[in-house]
């Protein structure tokens, strides 16, 4: 294999496990790390969170399932993955293979808790990774008779609690940006037995064809990422600072060292580049060279002083309600 080309200041200790650098690509961004061997380097990269699996294959949704929305990105993928069982055979020896350097989180998700538990369970039995980011706020996919598990603090717990009992393996969880408060929502993820929230999922929106005057996604509403989501990621991390002491990883938006740099300074241990990896596959690589130039250049011995350290936010930004 490769030596990686470590370098010292970007390295951290998490969960027990080094990261290389802070920077992940983002669930359902980059497959199982295979779909883009061959267009970056995986193992320059901190780590990678796969495409959630769900315990049956899913299909997905009906095209078009992406479209541009500005300085965004509206999706409806509906979680289209191969399902445990061909993930257990296929994609983690695969894994377990060529990105034994670097860390992997394998992203799940069910419409039920039980579902959760049972894929949890299933990969277990054949390991191979680091840890899990359960998805409890993908806005295309439901659960069943209800708002995503993220939108209800109490749900929410229901699922970490069940899988934290299920594991040893670092467990993350994937938090929605539309809530009053994401602070709260972090706290019951923490009180739950969490090990890390991830900020920001995407943001639930609608585009409309005027000429056809259907919705411009084949199923309809999607969820919003890429630049525009970007303030609402670091706010919602910034929030999530203030109330929990657990580990925060921050996605929403990053297309450039700069913006993975505001995500640290907020508070977040790591990054996730998603959308930008769709119009530049080597996207997060950029980032991660970029993160280094920057902390070379202001003297900065690890990225871990860089975390959490940001100035003049001591305002509090009202999250609901307030003067009319
Ligand atoms: C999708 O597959 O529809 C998107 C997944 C997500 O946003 O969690």
């Amino acid at each position: 294999m490769r030596p990686i080309d470590t370098n010292m200041r970007l390295s951290q200790t998490l969960f027990g496990a080094t990261f290389h650098n802070p920077v992940l690509l983002a669930a359902g961004t980059c497959g199982f790390g295979e779909e883009l061997e061959d267009a970056l380097d995986l193992e320059a990269l901190g780590g990678i969170v796969t495409k959630s699996v769900t315990l049956e294959p899913r299909a997905g949704n009906p095209p078009p399932r992406v479209v541009e929305a500005g300085n965004a990105m509206l999706n409806s993928v509906g979680l289209a993955n191969p399902g445990l069982e061909r993930v257990c055979s296929e994609k983690l020896p695969w894994m377990r293979e060529h990105l034994s350097s670097i860390q992997v989180f394998v992203s799940v998700a069910g419409h039920v808790p039980d579902e959760y538990w049972r894929i949890i369970e299933g990969l277990e039995s054949v390991g191979g990774f680091l840890g899990y980011e359960l998805n409890l706020s993908c806005p295309n996919d439901t659960r069943l008779g209800g708002l995503p598990f993220a939108l209800d603090p109490d749900a929410l717990r229901v699922v970490v609690e069940g899988a934290r009992k299920l594991t040893d393996r670092p467990l993350l969880v994937k938090l929605a940006p539309n809530v009053p408060d994401i602070g709260p929502v972090a706290e019951a993820a923490e009180d739950a037995g969490a090990d890390g929230v991830t900020l920001v999922n995407t943001m639930p929106g609608l585009l409309i064809d005027i000429a056809s005057r259907r919705a411009a996604l084949g199923a309809g509403s999607g969820g919003l990422s890429g630049p525009a989501l970007r303030a609402v990621g670091v706010h919602a991390v910034h929030r999530a600072r203030a109330c929990t002491s657990i580990t925060l990883l921050g996605v929403g938006g990053i297309t450039a060292a700069e913006d993975a740099i505001q995500y640290l300074l907020a508070g977040a241990s790591l990054v996730q580049v998603g959308t930008a990896t769709f119009a530049d596959p080597r996207a997060a690589q950029r980032v991660v060279m970029g993160i280094a130039r920057y902390t070379e250049k202001m003297g900065i011995e690890n990225v871990q002083d860089l975390i959490g350290v940001v100035q003049g936010t001591d305002r509090p930004v009202p999250v609901s309600g307030g003067p009319r």
